[in-house]
């Protein structure tokens, strides 16, 4: 667990927060409270009566519990569950169900009675739905009430599915969803279309009577809510502010999703650093100068010694002398961060007085042309996140491989590979054995709306948008043998069902890496994407490395991260800016147009109506303008990167 002292943040933080390194441990540490409780009662022969949450959030803490039922012997005879939610109408046996869920991540694997199980009805006739609420409040009420409440927390900041503006004092009832909440929900249920528009859910009241409540929340997406939950105002806006009200509450969040807490965006705001076991690294000064330059509207190298003392940073200018020394010190750390070069200068076209190629580091600053590796978790996220500068890096001579680590299958709407069947069909080029196959399927498209789930047209999917990726390759110039398609198959797992690594996603990652030996390795270090694809793609890479770690070859190398389509590094973690001209934008914008099946009604756009080029071009535009405003020359787009040496960063994100 990591965090400074409790008192300096207790007057940010209304609500007791456990901040741990990794999601893992963090789930570990509550199973652990968890099977204590279930253990604590067997020995005074009394129930446990626990509340359940679905969603990805507590999946481990799920698998550990099973763990320990099945190693460590903890028997849920004496378990009873009370669920949170369940979409409304839905089938119990319908894999997108939380029934199924829960059978499935929990229930089927302990020795829990089936009669202690509760879940709100998803087929309760609607004549009949108020009744059936009053029924799973009076059920809740017999069994004693709630110990223990796992709880997970949606990007509106519901609980259960208390979506914003649900009233304190609510209990068990038929909800609407968060057009935000069908949204993330909607790559499960194949389109928002198809996503349910109700759910039955527990109300705000029913769970603040819980005894104890704990609020789990991992990754950088949840990092702005949980803020406001635990940092805001206690409002229905936000239904998880409730539980600040509640003195047996706890949030048990990983670093990630800590990260815009005061204790960790501001801490100087805190108190002085040094008092807090932090200090004014070279880091720490640009994060407070960029913060302040941004406060005051002001650029960076007018920023007086008024503006420090005034906004809270009197700490930093007493450690680092004059407001004039300090703003140098941020504005030559910013500018150093900008080349034209990302893989560095052809020495044979260096004249003696060209600018240095700042951002690269000495080891491999002088290899000229290099083997670059960019990682493009789907087989569009290259030219969305990096576009120009893949443009760049091809057009300096650079070797440069793009590999698409999953088919990114699951995002091609029925709509479209429908389409691309009839055009084979139609065009004469398919041999008549397989004609009368492709008619039947688009018969069945036609009359029904949708293609059967079989491999083969998932297959035909993936295919497609390999096609797309080629073309967009050869728009940056990368041809196409040098594009590698890993189709790792974690991406492959039945919805609903958890998503890892394996053996198999593992053992192709090693290997290209080991036949490219790449110096620099371009990857998506972004987070947020709704189902933790791009994470899973993060972890193969890191495993990799760890593999590769002994060779030479991985010492001299360089990890650039990229960010993709769901959010933009902040300016403070940017180490290399690749400012981008308006033609190479519209290059860009071209490559993006070849994701075709992308467009419009791509699956999953997520809470963001804007197509992908316009996030893309959106995104860069305003890292150009945050430049620009912070002091720093007018450039069309910049496209940034986080830098990693792969030793840091097989440390930061631990195996
Ligand atoms: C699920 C539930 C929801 C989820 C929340 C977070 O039973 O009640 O409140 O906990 O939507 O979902 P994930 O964990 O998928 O981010």
């Amino acid at each position: 667990m990591t965090g400074p002292p409790t008192p300096a943040t207790s007057r940010f933080e209304h609500v007791p927060l456990a901040v741990f390194a990794s999601s893992a441990e963090a789930s570990q540490s509550v199973a652990r409270e968890i099977a204590a409780l279930i253990r604590d009662r067997q020995k005074a022969k009394r129930t446990a009566v626990l509340g359940l949450a679905t969603g990805s959030t507590p999946l481990a803490l799920y698998a550990e519990l099973v763990r320990i039922h099945r190693e460590e012997v903890l028997s849920f005879s004496n378990v009873v569950t009370f669920n949170l939610d369940e979409y409304y109408p839905i089938a119990p046996s319908s894999p997108r169900s939380y029934r199924h869920y829960m059978q499935a991540h929990l229930f089927d694997h302990v020795d829990i009675p089936p009669t202690s199980i509760n879940l709100p009805d998803g087929t309760a006739p609607s004549a009949s739905l108020d009744a059936h609420c009053r029924d799973y409040e009076e059920r809740i009420q017999a069994a004693g009430g709630i110990d223990f409440q796992v709880l997970g927390i949606g990007r509106t900041g519901h609980i259960g599915f208390n979506e914003p503006g649900s009233p304190r004092r609510s209990r068990t009832r038929l909800v609407t969803l968060d057009s935000l909440t069908r949204r993330d929900a909607a790559g499960d249920f194949g389109g928002e279309e198809h996503t349910p528009k109700y759910a039955i859910t527990i109300g705000v009241r029913t769970i603040l009577e819980a005894r104890r409540i704990v609020l789990l929340a991992w990754g950088q997406h949840k990092a702005e809510i949980v803020r406001a939950a635990a940092e805001g105002p206690v409002t229905p806006q936000v239904t998880a502010s409730f539980l600040q009200e509640h003195d047996q509450t706890q949030f048990v969040i990983d670093r990630a999703a800590a990260g815009a807490l005061t204790r960790y965006r501001t801490p100087w705001l805190l108190g002085a650093l040094g008092d807090l076991g932090l200090e004014w690294d070279a880091a720490m000064v640009r994060r407070a100068i960029i913060w302040l330059s941004q406060l005051r509207k002001k650029a960076v190298l007018k920023l007086t010694d008024d503006d420090y003392n005034e906004a809270g940073l009197q700490d930093l200018l007493r450690t680092q002398g004059s407001a004039y020394e300090v703003n140098l010190a941020g504005f030559y750390q910013l500018q150093h961060t900008i080349t034209g070069w990302p893989g560095g200068r052809d020495p044979r076209r260096t004249k003696p007085g060209d600018a240095p190629v700042r951002p690269l580091r000495a080891l491999s600053a002088g290899v000229f042309p290099k083997r670059v590796l960019v990682l493009s978790p789907h087989p569009d996220d290259d030219v969305i996140g990096m576009g120009g500068t893949l443009c760049r890096l091809a057009e300096h001579g650079h070797e440069v491989h793009v590999a698409y680590q999953v088919s990114g299958a699951n995002a091609v709407s029925d709509e479209a590979l429908a389409r691309a069947l009839r055009f084979v069909g139609d065009s004469g080029l398919a041999g008549p054995a397989n004609v009368e196959r492709l008619c039947a399927l688009c018969d069945a498209h036609e009359s029904t709306g949708s293609l059967p789930e079989t491999p083969e047209v998932h297959n035909w999917k993936g295919l497609v948008r390999r096609q797309e990726a080629i073309a967009a390759a050869r728009v940056c110039g990368v041809p196409s043998g040098r594009l590698h398609f890993l189709d790792m198959p974690f991406y492959h797992a039945r919805p609903g069902s958890r998503r890892q690594l394996g053996d198999r996603d593992r053992s192709v990652m090693r290997e290209l890496l080991g036949a490219i030996r790449p110096h620099l390795i371009f990857a998506a270090g972004d987070l947020d994407d709704p189902h933790g694809t791009h994470r899973l793609c993060l972890h193969a890479l890191r495993d990799a490395l760890a593999r590769h770690s002994g060779e030479p070859w991985v010492r001299e190398s360089e990890l650039w991260l990229y960010r993709g389509a769901w959010s933009e590094w902040s300016a403070d973690e940017i180490d290399l800016a690749v400012p981008l001209s308006p033609q190479e934008v519209l290059r860009r914008r071209r490559a993006i147009f070849c994701h075709e099946t992308q467009k419009d009604i791509a699956l999953f756009l997520g809470d963001d109506r804007r197509e992908f080029w316009q996030r893309s071009e959106d995104r860069s535009r305003r890292l150009a303008e945050t430049y620009n405003a912070l002091g720093l020359a007018e450039y069309e787009a910049i496209e940034a990167f986080k830098r990693y040496a792969p030793e840091e960063f097989l440390r930061d994100l631990p195996l």
